[in-house]
């Protein structure tokens, strides 16, 4: 990272790409139909997981024609002292009602599922008419929960990516491909 310098850019801090731009163009389009077939004549309540859904969420909507709102939430770990685990907590809940509506949470990843079972869970009790998930990437060795996504773009390796909407400490996410930081730039993540 060289903020100083003038000519910086962010891609030359990546050391490998992981799935790169055009592919990601190409699979938003294969998604944009699995998502307008599995929701034809329906009214969707598309809900992002802010910030990593931000950029995802921005393209892939732009390729559905079914009828939708859109909302969006914040989730936030805590450490759970007990467990010493990462705990979800919704921190900026939705504005719209639920109620009846086919919902289709939408996050950047799937890692160990705990973000998307706790959010799944709480948007049940608001009796929505289906509930699906849908995530650009997975990373499918890695779960701690039980939970696969409805709609997912791909299956990566368990490796922390940055780009497309994912960060390393709010950085990167306006990378167009995803990809693994150089070793020197890496250290242990504390995700919130
Ligand atoms: P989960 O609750 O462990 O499934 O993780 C989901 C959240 O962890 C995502 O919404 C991301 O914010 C974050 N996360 C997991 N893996 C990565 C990664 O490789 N890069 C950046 N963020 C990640
Ligand atoms: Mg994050």
């Amino acid at each position: 990272m060289q903020h100083d310098d003038p000519a910086y850019n962010p891609l030359e801090d990546i050391d490998q790409i992981i799935v790169d731009e055009a592919s990601i163009q190409a699979r938003l389009i294969e998604l944009g139909k699995e998502i307008n077939e599995a929701y034809e004549e329906r009214d969707v309540a598309v809900i992002a997981i802010i910030n990593g859904a931000i950029i995802f969420v921005a393209d892939l909507i732009r390729q559905l024609n079914i009828s939708m709102k859109l909302d969006c939430i914040r989730i936030a770990n805590y450490r759970d002292d007990d467990k010493s685990m990462q705990k979800p907590e919704i921190i900026d809940k939705i504005r719209l009602d639920l109620k009846g509506l086919d919902v289709l949470i939408i996050d950047d990843i799937l890692d160990s599922g705990r973000t998307l079972s706790h959010v799944t869970e709480i948007f049940k009790a608001m009796q929505p008419a289906s509930l699906k998930t849908c995530v650009l990437l997975d990373k499918k060795t890695t779960r701690s929960v039980d939970f696969e996504a409805d709609f997912v773009g791909f299956h990566i390796p368990d490796k922390f990516v940055v780009g497309y909407g994912l960060d390393f400490a709010e950085r990167y996410r306006q990378l167009p491909c995803i990809g693994v930081l150089r070793p020197e730039l890496q250290n242990p993540p504390e995700w919130s």
